[in-house]
């Protein structure tokens, strides 16, 4: 019998099985690679598991983060940080907090570079030592780009950073607010040299 509009092609009876579906398992082709630039749920995605296991990336490492880093930052980003130095701390899988190594922060002072700038933690996560974490990877890296002092500039948060070891140097003016400016020797540091962003994250 001939079914009318549909040709041989498509009135073909299903195929067997692939020959992989029969195999072990141990004998199935190896899974895909998940896509770069895709947001994945984490394996335990609960943000409130006091020991959630922290892992730091960039945003060179994952650009699919930064959406969420520019929702968190909103106009208070300071200049453009590379990708490969705006870092986003992760617990559980989940993103729980940023900070970056930035060329430039405070615009009355070009001669000063590079900033810690950009930290923050969302509200959710507040209270467990992340903002430590961010800064010492910010200094980290600081310090392998050979640079011997970082700067920043805040409105609130001077005493959490002096408990880091940074000093304040004196009064500044942040987007029309008063604010404070400090520094942080990192140590000694073989040929040091200036600091470039090599690329903007935006
Ligand atoms: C400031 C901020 C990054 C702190 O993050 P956090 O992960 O909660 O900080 P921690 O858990 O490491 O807290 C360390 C300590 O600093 C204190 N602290 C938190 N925010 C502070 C602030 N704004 N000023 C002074 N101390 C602060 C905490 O009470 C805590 O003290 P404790 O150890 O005695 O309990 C976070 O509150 C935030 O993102 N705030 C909004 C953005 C902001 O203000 N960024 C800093 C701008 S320069």
């Amino acid at each position: 019998m001939r079914l009318a509009g549909i040709g041989a092609a498509e009135y073909a009876p299903a195929r067997d099985p692939p020959a992989s579906a029969s195999l072990p398992p141990t004998h199935r082709p190896p899974r895909r690679p998940q896509a770069r630039g895709v947001f994945h749920f984490p394996r335990r995605p609960h943000p409130d598991m006091p020991h959630a296991p922290l892992d730091l990336v960039t945003l060179k490492d994952r650009p699919d983060l930064l959406p969420i880093v520019r929702s968190w930052l909103g106009n208070r980003r300071s200049s453009p940080a590379c990708p490969e130095h705006c870092f986003v701390l992760l617990a559980g899988g989940v993103p729980a907090g940023t900070a970056s190594l930035a060329e430039s922060s405070l615009e009355t002072r070009p001669d000063l570079t590079p900033w810690l700038a950009n930290l923050f933690v969302p509200p959710a996560f507040r209270g467990r030592g992340y903002s430590a974490r961010l800064v010492a990877a910010v200094e980290a890296a600081a310090r392998a780009a050979r640079v011997p002092t970082l700067w920043l500039v805040t409105r609130s948060a001077e005493s959490l950073y002096a408990r880091l070891g940074w000093r304040v140097v004196g009064l500044a003016e942040f987007h029309g607010d008063p604010a404070t400016l400090m520094r942080r020797d990192l140590g000694p540091v073989q040929n040091p040299k200036p600091y470039r962003a090599e690329s903007a994250a935006t």
